[in-house]
């Protein structure tokens, strides 16, 4: 049962419950972008957002990589692990595209012949800035044992998204994951959402883009896109 509101942010709420170690997580309509200046509300967004981070933290989950995920409770809905919050985004590239292309004066959609993960830190009034684990390290955010296996879970995490988008007919361009520490045993898992809010997503037969960059960039429709994904990865036998 849904308690008090525990944090209320751009595109989602948390909600204590009667457990101290279990939260419940409600995805909102509303999009932001480029550190808030940009904002709208598509109707309907924030279920299909709920249901494919669902799909994917389960999927993760069931191949060996923890995430706060326990289930599914409604459309706008689900259950999930409390975490003490680890203020890191770990960014897994397939490709170089939007910041990272930019930055580097590549092509965007660049492809490397490796794998790039960046870390910046999650600081909305500094921009999130690319920080190294001597900075992070420095700044107090994490240990230097917890940002390796950080590293380890996101290239693990990346390497099982990509497979599965795959299967899907979609691209894996780019997912930005964040991590936590579970209130109930230490462990660091994977917090927060997977979802086309948070990965870049390109229809591998059209090029379509399937995700935030729609709006990002006024390229399509938010909704129609998202629901493309949902679509694509309900049509699939997800293991
Ligand atoms: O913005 P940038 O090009 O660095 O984004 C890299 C990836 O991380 C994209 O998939 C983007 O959607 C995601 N991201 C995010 N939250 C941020 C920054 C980036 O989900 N604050």
């Amino acid at each position: 049962m849904k308690k008090e509101l525990l944090f209320d942010g751009n595109e989602k709420q948390v909600y204590a419950t009667e457990n101290p170690d279990l939260v419940i997580f409600r995805y909102k309509d509303v999009t932001v972008a480029y550190n808030n200046v940009k904002r709208a509300r598509f109707p309907g967004k924030g279920i299909l957002d709920n249901k494919i981070s669902a799909i994917l933290l389960d999927y993760l989950n069931c191949n060996g990589v923890e995430t706060h995920f326990v289930g599914l409770l409604g459309d706008r809905e689900q259950l999930c692990r409390k975490i003490e919050i680890i203020p890191l985004e770990v960014v897994f590239h397939n490709r170089m595209a939007g910041t990272l292309a930019s930055k580097l004066g590549v092509p965007d959609g660049f492809k490397p012949g490796n794998i790039i993960v960046d870390l910046c830190y999650n600081n909305e009034e500094l921009g999130d800035p690319l920080v190294n684990q001597d900075q992070a390290v420095a700044l107090n955010l994490a240990t230097y044992k917890e940002l390796e296996e950080m590293f380890s879970i996101a290239r693990r995490a990346g390497t099982l998204l990509t497979r599965l988008f795959h299967k899907a007919g979609i691209e894996l361009v780019d997912a930005k994951l964040e991590f936590g520490r579970a209130a109930d045993t230490g462990a660091i898992i994977i917090s927060d959402e997977i979802s086309p809010d948070t990965c870049r997503l390109w229809d591998e037969e059209t090029g379509e883009r399937l995700d935030k960059d729609c709006f990002r960039l006024d390229l399509c429709d938010v909704t129609e896109a998202y629901a493309k994904v949902l679509d694509k990865l309900n049509s699939i036998t997800v293991k």
